[in-house]
Formats: structure tokens, sequence, C-alpha cells
């Protein structure tokens, strides 16, 4: 069974020497690729006039501590990353990005509390108090540790 973002979690294991279950697709779709920028205008104006993509009017965040323009192509989304307010969580990211760069790619996934479960029994660091919270985009969202994910700041979000 493949559900819409990515399929089924678990399954039941089929030999009796794993430890109770056996890996299966997770993660489903690429829904964004977000790029921390200095100059949201400046970037926007990047991917609308030099790239010709389809750019969103800036929205701030004050809850996230961004301002976030989104980009949607025909197969994914980009959401451009400014910081807001004092604390801004990209901040620190663009004092050693003084360009802007890549800031974390997020996957979708069915459910997003099986999909937590799941990392942390592998071992995987939940950014956080472990409990998803709503994102940019009104789905539950959670952040993995980029030292568990190839050096990539990971986000899930239930799709
Ligand atoms: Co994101």
């Amino acid at each position: 069974m493949i559900g819409r973002a990515g399929g089924v979690l678990w399954r039941r294991p089929t030999k009796p020497d794993m430890d109770g279950w056996q890996e299966t697709t997770m993660i489903g779709r690429l829904n964004h690729v977000a790029i921390a920028v200095r100059d949201i205008a400046k970037a926007a104006n990047v991917y609308r006039q030099t790239l010709g993509a389809e750019v969103s009017d800036p929205v701030a965040q004050p809850e996230h501590g961004v301002t976030t323009v989104f980009i949607t192509l025909p197969n994914t989304k980009i959401e451009l990353l400014e910081p807001l307010g004092e604390a801004s969580p990209i901040a620190k990211f663009l004092d050693r990005n003084p360009d802007g760069g890549i800031h974390h790619v997020c996957y979708e996934v069915d459910d997003i509390r099986a999909a937590r479960d799941r990392l942390k029994a592998q071992g995987a660091r939940v950014l956080g108090d472990g409990e998803a919270k709503i994102g940019a985009h009104g789905k539950p969202v959670l952040f993995l540790h980029p030292k568990d994910f190839c050096g990539t700041l990971v986000e899930i979000e239930q799709a």
C-alpha cells in the first residue's frame, strides 16, 4: 500500500530475527528546499526575473522568526527564508554562510508521529521537544539533526 506522501511506515517482521519491525518506505515527495538569504526581496527577484519562476509575496512569520517567500516549481517548492526578529533560527546559519545557502530540505511523510518514533528508534536526533509543530505551510513538522543526515538539516512534514 503506497499512500499519498510515501507509504506504509512499518510492516510486521517477516523474519523472526528482526527487532520487531522491518523497514519500509517512509519519506515521500520532496516538499521544498529552503534557502536562507539576507535580503529576501533581492532573492525573490533572482527567482522571478533571472530564473523566471512563480514567486509569492513575502510573508512575515513572527512565530517562526522568518519571513518567507514560496516559489512554486512544477515538481516541488523553494522556500526563501530571511531572518525576522532577534532570535531568528536562521541567524547563525547566515553568520556562517554570509551569501546565503541551502538551509534544509523537507520530505513528506504520511504520519509524523509514526515517522518520529521510527527515527528515534534508529537513534536519529529529533530537534526540540520531539513534538511536531505547525510549520510555515500550516502542517505538522519536525526537524532532524544534520549530523545524523549527511550534514543536512532535514524537515519532515505530514503531507
Ligand atoms: Co521548511
